[in-house]
């Protein structure tokens, strides 16, 4: 017998794998896991499921299940503010909570958790980007160099920009609507490539229409998108292998690099103009990147970061938008009172621009139903998850030790029923002026809070707000039969079927 057949015998120390044995061992070895993890666990104090002690599991079955947050929330409703979600993981909810977290006004914002750094640089394939940066305080530099691209002033300042990516955005729907049945459209391609059309404008000089190339322009990020999920997996030399083969059907991969090709050009035509005309350059993202020296390749990734990062999230809310304001009779009927006032019959030429700064002033009830729409189905409503610190920290009365993974998941802090009263309602009138109170403002986590707050925010408000109010000033819009138009989680919420469907039909202007 060899000696390696003794030793897996055992017979050199006397012992005999025997089925018996062996599960006596694995007996043995769990009953350890459970004593050390039930009695020495970081986190055995705090209050949490029973399983929680021992694995994460149940929490991944959710992921995987599309409902993650609704879940967690209701581990919170049975635990309270501060729940264990699996033997390193804390969730906790209230305002010492976000504020903790989140890090507003704190000298020392917790760093994001890897897990999402690494999906947020496109899990290593890209440099990193503002979002993917862990650390916020070099994210802050990042941010710097951002300046005024996505700031009010500059979302107004481009308005007469962003209106024609609208008006392309309406032609398109119209069109599409003619050559429908009932005029029932999946309308969320139309969101997208509107969503990416602003994007592209606002961060990288318009590169491609979504709007004006139908929605293949939109198909390339997915393409990229998944051409860097490829390289992720299996790795860059398996990549760079595949790229070459010849085939058709695997030009999705080649996509990546056309598009980084396409970028750098761009980004060359920039430098130059830059570089003959410092005080002509227009002050989006990649003018002001360039104005502050960013490296070009961490400069077109970033761009890449942004357009991901401002598409599906501007899109998809949209899409939930619609879907609130249409379910709800009595709030539909409200604001297309609004719009017509603000924009009365006679004098409104149908599907003409519609200022941001005239929505704001003279539509207040189509901010709170955006407002509300994003407290209460959130798009990214379940944990964005940071590091604790190596000296811990005290949460809600507990003492949370370093390096556990800790969060916020806005789903439960939008739906704090101490601050938002029947917090499953969709109630617009909730942010009416004079209403709206400083805690109301603190717990809604829509776009995250502190110094990682999302950078697109007013960009995204100001297509949100157009869109809408174009939308309904100029269409009947209404849920067909037939059409649930259900959505599921997977870290950004998206419609089941990847669009929603809506009837729209042309109104008396
Ligand atoms: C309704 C639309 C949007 C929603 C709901 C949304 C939501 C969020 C949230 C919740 C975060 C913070 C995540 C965290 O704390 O880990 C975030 C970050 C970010 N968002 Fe948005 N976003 C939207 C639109 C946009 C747009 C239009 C842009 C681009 C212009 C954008 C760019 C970013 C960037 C760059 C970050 C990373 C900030 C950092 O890590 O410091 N977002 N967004």
């Amino acid at each position: 017998m060899s000696k390696l057949s003794e030793i897996l015998r055992g017979q050199s120390y006397g012992v005999v794998f025997t089925p018996v044995n062996t599960v006596l061992a694995i007996t043995a070895f769990f009953f350890l896991y459970y004593l050390k993890q039930r009695f020495f666990g970081p986190l055995r104090h705090l209050p949490g499921p029973w399983w929680s002690h021992y694995t994460q599991f149940p929490d991944t079955l959710h992921t995987f299940s599309g409902n993650r947050s609704l879940y967690i929330h209701s581990l919170h409703e049975k635990y309270g503010d501060t729940l264990r979600l699996g033997p390193n993981t804390v969730g906790v909810t209230g305002q010492e909570g976000v504020k903790t977290i989140f890090g507003g006004g704190s000298k020392r914002p917790f760093h994001k958790e890897p897990v999402i750094t690494e999906m947020l640089n496109f899990g290593r394939t890209f440099e990193e980007t503002m979002a993917g940066t862990a650390d916020p305080v070099s994210s802050s530099k990042r941010r710097m160099m951002y300046g005024n691209a996505y700031s009010r002033g500059s979302v107004l300042n481009m308005q007469d920009i962003y209106q024609k990516c609208f008006m392309n955005f309406i032609a398109r729907i119209e069109e599409s609507r003619k050559n429908s049945q009932d005029g029932i459209i999946g309308v969320t391609p139309y969101f997208r490539a509107m969503a990416y059309d602003v994007l592209t404008e606002a961060a990288f000089g318009g590169l491609c229409k979504g709007t004006e190339y139908g929605t293949d322009a939109v198909g390339i990020m997915d393409n990229v998108m998944n051409a860097n999920l490829f390289q992720w997996y299996f790795g860059t030399f398996i990549y760079n292998l595949t790229m070459k083969i010849p085939w058709k059907k695997l030009d999705w991969i080649r996509s990546k690099e056309e598009y980084l090709q396409a970028t750098q050009e761009v980004v060359s035509v920039y430098q130059s103009n830059v570089k003959a005309h410092p005080d002509r350059v227009r002050k989006d993202l990649l003018g002001n990147l360039i104005l502050n020296n960013l490296d070009p390749k961490k400069l077109y990734h970033e761009a890449y970061g942004n357009i991901w990062a401002g598409t599906d999230t501007t899109t998809n809310t949209l899409g939930v938008l619609m879907l609130a304001i249409v379910r709800h009779p009595r709030i539909y009927k409200n604001l297309v009172a609004e719009l017509d006032r603000a924009f009365p019959p006679g004098e409104y030429v149908p599907f003409a621009p519609m200022e941001l700064q005239k929505l704001e002033t003279e539509c207040p009830y189509l901010t709170c139903c955006i407002k509300e729409c994003l407290r209460r189905y959130p798009l990214i409503p379940g944990p964005s998850p940071r590091i604790v610190p190596k000296e811990g920290t005290n949460i809600n009365g507990w003492f949370v030790p370093g390096n556990a993974t800790i969060f916020a998941q806005t789903y439960t802090t939008n739906h704090n029923a101490k601050i938002f009263p029947n917090p499953k309602m969709y109630i617009p009138e909730r942010w009416q002026a004079g209403k709206e109170t400083a805690e109301m403002k603190a717990m809604m986590t829509s776009f995250g809070s502190g110094p990682r707050i999302c950078a697109g925010e007013n960009l995204a408000m100001m297509e949100l707000h157009c869109a809408t109010a174009l939308l309904f000033r100029n269409y009947v819009v209404s849920i067909p039969d037939g059409y649930d138009n259900d959505h599921v989680e997977f870290w950004i919420t998206t419609p089941k079927g990847g669009s929603i469907f809506l009837r729209i039909e042309p109104r008396e202007v």
